[in-house]
């Protein structure tokens, strides 16, 4: 069974996919963090996220290894993840390693959870239960200040909120596998919903799916 679990930044996708990594014992893959681990080896060799052919290469010389980074979870890696996720040669690259990880998932789990923003309608159309997690920008703005805040980092409200708005104009806006609700997707907004409701509002949806 596939899980494609898309929606922006800030919605509760990474929320929601542990406690479902954890319900079903299926395996995980944050797609999210390919596209960020492509944007910082561009960045760390000098490059810019938005020259397509460093960037594709770069894609191409991904090892997984390199996803353990804990400087991929920097706004800076986001930043890039989205400027090198506008490239349809890295999109290219990524494809086959997702949809392996969706249909052979490692460990032998009897499923896979994947997230990110194409899941449902480019990289696991075939998925038996797809979600599409969103809120509004002012509350997913406001999640990330306050992350950013208990974490140490000093932030300013205005600019988080800019770099967000910039980031989901650019991963929807892009002509390759944009960021969209398949239409077969169950439309989650957590603005309004604690962590709990969601995933118990996500449970429901996946069983009915399974019934
Ligand atoms: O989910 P995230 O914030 O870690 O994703 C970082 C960026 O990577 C996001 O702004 C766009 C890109 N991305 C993508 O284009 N396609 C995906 N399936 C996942 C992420």
């Amino acid at each position: 069974m596939i899980i494609a679990v898309d929606g922006p930044a800030g919605a509760g996708k990474g929320s929601l996919c542990a406690a479902l990594e954890e319900h079903f014992g299926f395996a995980r893959l944050d797609t999210g963090l390919l596209y960020r681990a492509v944007g910082m080896k561009v960045l760390r060799g000098g490059g810019h996220p938005e020259d397509a052919a460093v960037a594709e290469a770069a894609a191409h010389a991904l090892e997984f290894s390199e996803l353990d980074d804990p400087e991929l979870r920097s706004d800076q890696a986001g930043q890039a993840a989205s400027q090198v996720g506008a490239v349809p040669g890295v999109r290219a690259a990524l494809l086959d390693f997702q949809r392996d990880f969706a249909s052979n998932p490692p460990g032998g789990a009897k499923g896979s959870i994947l997230d990110g923003r194409d899941i449902g309608t480019a990289v696991c159309p075939e998925a038996e239960a797809k979600l599409f997690i969103t809120a509004p920008l002012d509350v997913r703005a406001q999640r990330r200040y306050k992350e950013l805040q208990s974490r140490g980092h000093e932030a300013i409200y205005a600019t988080v909120f800019e770099d967000m708005k910039k980031r989901d104009e650019r991963d929807s806006g892009r002509a390759d596998a944009p960021m969209a609700k398949a239409d077969d997707a169950y439309l989650l907004d957590t603005g309004d919903m604690s962590i709990s409701e969601v995933v118990a509002a996500a449970l429901q949806f996946i069983e009915s799916k399974t019934k």
